[in-house]
């Protein structure tokens, strides 16, 4: 991609969405409207659009409870028995991973508690947790807790990787040189794959390497990632790794969440874990049988915990196809061009007033450029609303905008970009 072949003009956006292979998916989702106008919109790295097939998904199943009720459960098109099975495929090419790598199930921040009983195992000498500078909080409060009850202190356990470039960014070199550093003392580099705030994505196969060579653990939030960008989870041999399906997965406010657990630990039985009865080997699950000891199934699957929720897990079923039928190779190439003329456009019309955290090199970011404002950012925000262009924002001053292949067109970035020259002028 090179960007001067970027031009300002309308008809040239025009002519690049013609020219689109993957145009026909946007069809597939619900564009929100305002004042009779679709908007352009760019907060699928927040909360992903509505595919079409989500309804019908839906419908299937209360449909399914309506007519068969207990039934369901075995009589169902899908049976609700063994719905989560249903992504054991598809959920595991989306993220690189072996068939029975991958299990979908509860909330991210559920599953990230559920990995670290599992997999941060500290002992006295060797307790620490590095994560990147932007940590989530939400994950930074699951570390913190499982630190405590180790009987350990976050603030002495929980360590930072360097912040090397202005405020935001982390250097590979720093990190990996840090990790090396303090790998004898630390129990597990836990760290976002693309930074929720910056949009770094980071070198995951690097940082697995390094800190497996110093006998850490590595776990994986790919959260921002999933869908954003091609993954390799397997093969870099991360050991754990969770995310959300309703960003980039567009699955629907609080749906359901990914969890993958690399094969070398889907059969050791002998990790400490939270257990259910979904968790247990299927064959003995409804037998009741109390006399028998929990039997953790092979896999990510062991460490499921309840029955799960169907109404939640029908519209990954519909988001999961859509990926399988673009294909993320295809989806990351357009990603390329369109997050790149974003940028062409923000530089263009935004010139000083706006500074791009996000790297500019795109192998190092997914879709989402991390915009800030350097004066008035609210103003910005309200000019880019009255135009019906749907950033996220985050306080106090960064704009955060992902061009999602799926839905996103060359035609919207031109109108963020018609925004902002209104906005800066
Ligand atoms: C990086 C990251 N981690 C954790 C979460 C929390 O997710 P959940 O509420 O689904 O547990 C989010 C939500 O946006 C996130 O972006």
């Amino acid at each position: 991609m090179n960007p001067s072949t970027f031009s300002l003009d309308e008809s040239s956006a025009l002519e690049r969405d013609r020219c689109d292979v993957l145009a026909s998916f946007r069809s597939r989702f619900a564009i929100p409207q305002r004042d009779g106008r679709e908007v352009a919109y760019f907060a699928g790295n927040s909360l992903g659009l509505m595919p079409h097939s989500a309804r019908e998904n839906v419908e299937r199943e209360l449909e399914e409870w309506k007519t068969l009720a207990l039934d369901a459960h075995f009589d169902a098109e899908y049976p609700w028995y063994s719905y989560h099975e249903i992504f054991r495929e598809s959920g595991a090419r989306l993220v690189g991973a072996k068939s029975g790598e991958v299990v979908m199930m509860n909330g991210l921040t559920v599953n990230l508690n559920l990995m670290l009983i599992s997999f941060y195992r500290p002992k006295p000498d060797r307790y620490k947790i590095v994560t990147e500078p932007n940590c989530f909080p939400s994950d930074l409060y699951a570390l913190q807790a499982q630190v405590r009850n180790h009987g350990f202190n976050p603030a002495d356990a929980i360590i930072t990787l360097p912040v090397s470039n202005g405020e935001y960014l982390v250097q590979m070199e720093d990190a990996l040189a840090y990790i090396e550093e303090h790998g004898r003392e630390t129990a597990l580099v836990h760290i976002g794959g693309v930074d929720y705030f910056t949009g770094q994505l980071f070198d995951i196969a690097a940082i697995t390497r390094v800190a497996h060579e110093r006998g850490c653990v590595v776990g994986v939030d790919l959260a921002h990632a999933a869908g954003n960008v091609p993954l390799r989870m397997h093969d870099w041999g991360v050991d754990y790794a969770v995310w959300c399906s309703y960003k980039y997965l567009n699955s629907g406010p609080g749906s359901i969440a990914g969890c993958f657990v690399h094969e070398r630990h889907g059969k050791d039985a002998s990790l400490p874990r939270l257990a259910g009865w979904w968790g247990n080997d299927p064959d003995t699950r409804f037998e009741m049988d109390t006399t028998r000891d929990f039997v953790p199934r092979d896999g990510a699957e062991g460490w499921q915990v309840s029955n799960p929720p169907i109404f939640a897990m029908a519209p990954l079923k519909g988001s999961l196809k859509i990926f399988d039928e673009a294909g993320i190779d295809a989806l990351r190439k357009k990603s390329v061009e369109l997050t790149g003329y974003l940028e062409f456009v923000v530089k263009e019309y935004a010139g000083d007033a706006i500074e791009l955290i996000t790297p500019s090199d795109p192998e190092q970011r997914g879709c989402q450029l991390s915009l800030r404002a350097r004066e008035r950012p609210r103003e910005f925000l309200d000019v880019l609303s009255a135009a019906g262009i749907v950033p996220d924002f985050r306080p106090p001053d960064v704009i955060r905008a992902a061009p999602v292949p799926l839905y996103n067109t060359f035609h919207d970035v031109w109108r963020f970009g018609q925004a902002l020259k209104r906005a800066v002028g």
